[in-house]
């Protein structure tokens, strides 16, 4: 059985589950932040070390502005509801992605991670503003600022991931098979999974599927 210490999840289908059930894109995100806490919690039950959302990328800022607004606020609130419950549960939050929102989410998300650093049950990496192309662009000017040899071991330290070991396995819900500039270096040896259902409509049970499929797949890592 393959051990599984880090899943990352591309959270695909809020905009479209919020049209369906609800007429409105900013109702899917509400929805989808349920499934958030419930995917949170599965993974601890699973004693799975490292959880990896994309919550925004650096091409979400393309959207209407309300719905940017809306992501934020829930954010927002988010935090300041949750972060002591989740920091009694002993969770880390770590966000990777550049943070340039407004003062008082910078600030939320600066005390979330100070609050939780020490936290070891599991650790939530929150990818904001997060695209894996700028993530690179930046390590690697970095890197040659600092003339360091390029090497794995090098590029992973300037990557915002440093300290996080490469994800095990990538889920994507919302039947739509692509990457989205999410982690391209550190999936080189993920086993992907594309999920048909909406990212609310993703419960416990499709993860603990998609969990017991990937404890049986044979990893090879380019050995035969
Ligand atoms: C993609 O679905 C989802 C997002 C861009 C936002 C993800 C946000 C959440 C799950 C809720 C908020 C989370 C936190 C941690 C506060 P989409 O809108 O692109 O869906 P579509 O493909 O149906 O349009």
């Amino acid at each position: 059985m393959n051990p599984l210490n880090h899943v990352a999840i591309i959270m695909d289908g809020n905009g479209r589950w919020g049209i369906k059930y609800k007429n409105s894109r900013n109702s899917g995100h509400k929805e989808g932040l349920k499934t958030v806490e419930k995917i949170i919690k599965e993974t601890i039950k699973n004693e799975i070390k490292y959880l990896t959302l994309y919550a925004f990328s650096t091409e979400n800022w393309k959207r209407p502005k309300n719905e940017i607004n809306y992501l934020f606020k829930l954010l927002e609130n988010f935090l300041i509801n949750k972060i002591d419950d989740l920091h009694k549960q002993n969770i880390r939050l770590k966000v990777i992605g550049f943070k340039n929102f407004s003062k008082k989410l910078n600030n939320l998300l600066k005390y979330s991670e100070k609050k939780t650093f020490h936290n070891k049950k599991l650790q939530v990496n929150l990818a904001l503003n997060y695209g894996s192309k700028s993530e690179l662009i930046h390590a690697f000017k970095n890197l040659f600022k600092n003339k360091k040899t390029l090497n794995e071991k090098n590029l992973n330290k300037y990557l915002q991931t440093k300290n996080i070991p490469d994800p095990d396995l990538l889920i994507r819900t919302g039947d739509t098979k692509r990457l989205s500039n999410f982690l391209l270096w550190q999936i080189a040896y993920t086993e992907i999974f594309f999920e048909k259902k909406l990212w609310p409509s993703f419960n416990e049970n499709d993860y603990n599927k998609i969990i017991k499929k990937f404890r049986q797949i044979k990893r090879n890592f380019g050995n035969i």
